[in-house]
């Protein structure tokens, strides 16, 4: 029975303060350092250095241990050597499952799902915790506009409306969601904040953001993780306008303690405690310890700063023992909340087998809702298996599982993949002929290796399914790209298997958008995969067999060309957008071209002002058609709200899934707003034929913004609403917000 319900999150019991406040008097200084210290395990061992630390209270935290037997043997030694036996936090980074492997973040955020991808959390938890694990270092709620960042592969995209949305329902599938409430885990929403904003998208550069900015597009995700009841944060290695976030007061006590009321656990993110002084922040680790833990960073990830200097820093009076009570406070709380002081240890079982079976299947609908169909010109997809003879799969992303599971898979199981040959030779063969060729010996290769072999295939079949994108490593922590096209030779061997003019179907794997500029054009149909998980071959066979009709929807704008970097959809709109028609395409600008002839307007001459493909976009096997929008009543207060509806209807052939999409613009503030911003959306299912009139709530609260003073403030005025299939939707009205 929770005492006081209040966020939804891990239970919260009036004793847990009593308990709390009676440790804190009975601990000496190291064991309440001990608890603000995260070390990283003996990976399979506890070496001697472990089990004293843990034995003697000077560690509360354990990173990266899976092993079930090693932790409930670290639990044990905490719980029955240590003087007051209090028990370890063993933490993990389970980005998108732990054995079984779910779509990377930014292709679930595909889907458009919270209900899917609070599914695929509580498979992750549940999987996570069979192993000991009580602490996730999830979700990444990282807003990007920049997919030359590694780290967009983790993140949920860039709108705050979507990540907010799926972020929340990626922590009540961490922490809601485990089957045995004894077995809890804590989530973690990270990096707070403003990493995704690193400069060029190079990681760990630093990041520039008008705070307005911050408070409106990049804070928003942490808020909702933390309505859902976060039982952590994780700081970001960003230096953030100049104040790296680690020590950053602003950020880590005004808004997340003073503003949103926070009373969980800050961790630093690995080192970025001593890593201050790297920054040029402080002199070394002792100003560094002072800077962090005024701050108000609880737990210090991995390095030994506070272990180091606070007890001096104690003695000077340069930290206060309120600040290490605070901190430690929170963390015993939280230790409170997993139920760890009443049953530390955890069944070394493993997961049930049937269990396994069920998650793979969780995993295979994550894939095929994660899929983006982004071209599909004479409906080559789906193929119709009844009038193919054969089928060409080249490139040898096609079936290689392990690089179908994307980064941040330290505990995934190669061995479960299932690759799209797989899949596709089960499903196919032998009324099918599946000719395979590898098409080349990595992404990142240059040469003609493989590439006639491949072309020959291409040549003797009736479709070509061609596998381009990245491999693994090409995206993720440190994985950044100064040009996102297509690695290696990818583009010449797609230049080369098109002009054998076969029906030729892309289908892409990898962890960011890519610009795929001219390959695009070259293709019939493009199928975008991101890297799918597990079960990946699978349903993306699912998906090119018709069973089921793609239905994602893009996180992401996606570049033509790296050098429009950012670009994105909620842009504000500048004194001077381009217009229809602009730019002329560069090659035709006439020589001694007059200066103002091709229009001084907000475009490059190369590249235009939009995208390849916008946010929010998506194809179906169906085609969705909108009408009749309606708004009642078209004049709200701040107080009220808004009823705004649309007639989706399914003029196509197939039973599909549409995500109808929500947008408005405030046409005049006292600060630019953008052009457009994503306020609701939902996934519906819908027959061939079937009109369904979609409805959304939109409350006048959901038109603030931080004005110049940087509080949230909603202006009367007029604003214009659209309802669609992506943020480009044309169905529009306006309306009035009344003072
Ligand atoms: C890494 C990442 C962070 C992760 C932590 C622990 O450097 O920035 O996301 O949780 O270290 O592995």
């Amino acid at each position: 029975m929770q005492d006081s319900p209040g966020r939804r999150g891990l239970p919260r019991h009036a004793a847990d303060e009593r308990r709390v406040g009676a440790l804190i008097r009975d601990m000496t200084l190291e064991e309440k350092i001990g608890q603000l210290t995260q070390v990283q395990g003996g990976e399979g061992a506890i070496p001697d250095w472990l089990h004293d630390s843990v034995a003697g209270g000077r560690t509360g935290s354990v990173l990266n241990e899976v092993d079930v037997g090693i932790a409930n043997e670290l639990q044990r030694i905490a719980r029955q050597e240590s003087r007051l036996g209090i028990p370890l936090l063993i933490a993990r980074d389970v980005i998108h499952g732990f054995r079984t492997v779910f779509p990377i973040p930014l292709a679930q955020a595909a889907s458009w799902n919270p209900e899917g991808v609070e599914e695929a959390a509580r498979v992750a938890a549940t999987e996570a915790a069979a192993a000991g694990i009580n602490w996730i270092f999830a979700p990444m709620l990282d807003i990007t506009r920049d997919p030359r960042w590694g780290r967009i592969a983790e993140c949920l995209g860039e709108d705050p409306c979507l990540a907010s949305a799926l972020g929340a329902a990626m922590v009540r599938g961490l922490q809601d969601g485990a089957p045995n409430p004894r077995r809890r885990v804590a989530a973690c929403a990270k990096h707070l904040a403003g990493y995704g904003a690193a400069e060029a998208g190079r990681d760990y550069a630093a990041a520039s953001i008008p705070e307005g900015e911050l408070r409106d597009v990049y804070l928003p995700p942490f808020r909702a993780a933390i309505e859902a009841g976060v039982a952590s944060v994780m700081t970001s290695f960003s230096d953030l306008n100049g104040v790296p976030a680690t020590a950053n007061p602003f950020l880590l006590r005004q808004v997340l303690r003073e503003e949103w009321e926070f009373d969980g656990v800050v961790v630093s993110d690995w080192n970025a405690i001593t890593e201050l002084a790297v920054h040029g922040l402080t002199e070394g680790d002792r100003q560094s310890a002072r800077e962090a833990i005024n701050a108000g960073v609880d737990i210090e990830m991995a390095s030994g700063a506070y272990a180091g200097h606070l007890p001096d820093l104690l003695r000077s009076g340069e930290v206060s023992e309120a600040h290490i009570d605070e901190a430690v406070a929170n963390v015993l709380r939280l230790k409170q909340r997993l139920g760890l002081f009443e049953d530390a240890f955890t069944p070394p079982g493993g997961v049930p087998t049937s269990t396994a079976e069920e998650h793979r299947r969780v995993a295979r609908r994550s894939a095929l809702e994660s899929a983006v169909l982004l071209k599909n010109e004479g409906e080559v997809l789906p193929l119709r298996a009844d009038t193919l003879r054969s089928v060409a799969v080249i490139g040898y992303l096609a079936d290689d599982p392990y690089e179908q599971l994307g980064t941040w898979i330290f505990d995934g199981d190669p061995d479960l993949s299932v690759t799209l040959l797989e899949a596709l030779r089960e499903r196919l063969e032998p009324a099918v002929v599946v000719d395979y060729a590898r098409g080349m010996e990595t992404t990142r290769s240059r040469g003609r290796k493989y590439v006639d072999e491949a072309v020959a295939a291409a040549r003797r079949s009736d479709v070509v399914l061609l596998v381009v994108g990245e491999e693994s490593i090409l995206s993720g922590e440190g994985h950044c790209r100064a040009d996102i096209g297509l690695p290696g030779s990818q583009a010449e061997l797609v230049a080369e298997v098109a002009a054998t003019g076969r029906p030729l179907v892309l289908l892409v794997m990898a962890g960011r958008p890519l610009a795929l500029g001219d390959v695009a054009e070259r293709a019939d149909a493009i199928l975008y995969l991101w890297h799918p998980g597990t079960m990946g071959g699978a349903a993306v066979a699912d998906l090119l067999t018709g069973v089921e009709s793609p239905s994602g929807k893009l996180p992401v704008s996606f570049p033509r060309m790296t050098g429009q970097i950012p670009i994105y959809y909620s842009r504000r709109n500048t004194g001077r957008p381009a217009t229809a028609g602009m730019p002329v395409p560069v090659e035709e600008i006439p020589p001694r071209a007059p200066q103002t002839s091709v229009g001084n307007r907000s475009f490059h001459l190369d590249a235009g002002d939009t995208p390849l493909w916008p946010f929010g976009y998506g194809l179906s096997y169906a085609r969705f058609e909108y009408g009749d929008l309606r708004l009642a009543p078209d004049t709200i207060s701040a107080g009220d709200a808004l009823e705004v509806s649309a007639n989706v209807t399914n003029a196509g052939e197939v039973e599909a899934v549409e995500v109808v999409q929500l947008y408005v613009r405030d046409l005049v503030a006292s600060v630019t707003r953008p052009v457009r911003e994503l306020k609701d959306f939902r996934r519906v299912r819908l027959a061939p034929g079937e009109t369904r009139r979609v409805g959304f709530r939109l409350a006048g609260a959901q038109l603030a913004f931080h004005g110049l003073d940087m509080r949230p403030v909603i202006e009367p005025g007029r604003f214009r609403v659209w309802i669609g299939g992506s943020s480009a939707a044309d169905l529009g009205a306006e309306f009035e917000l009344t003072a």
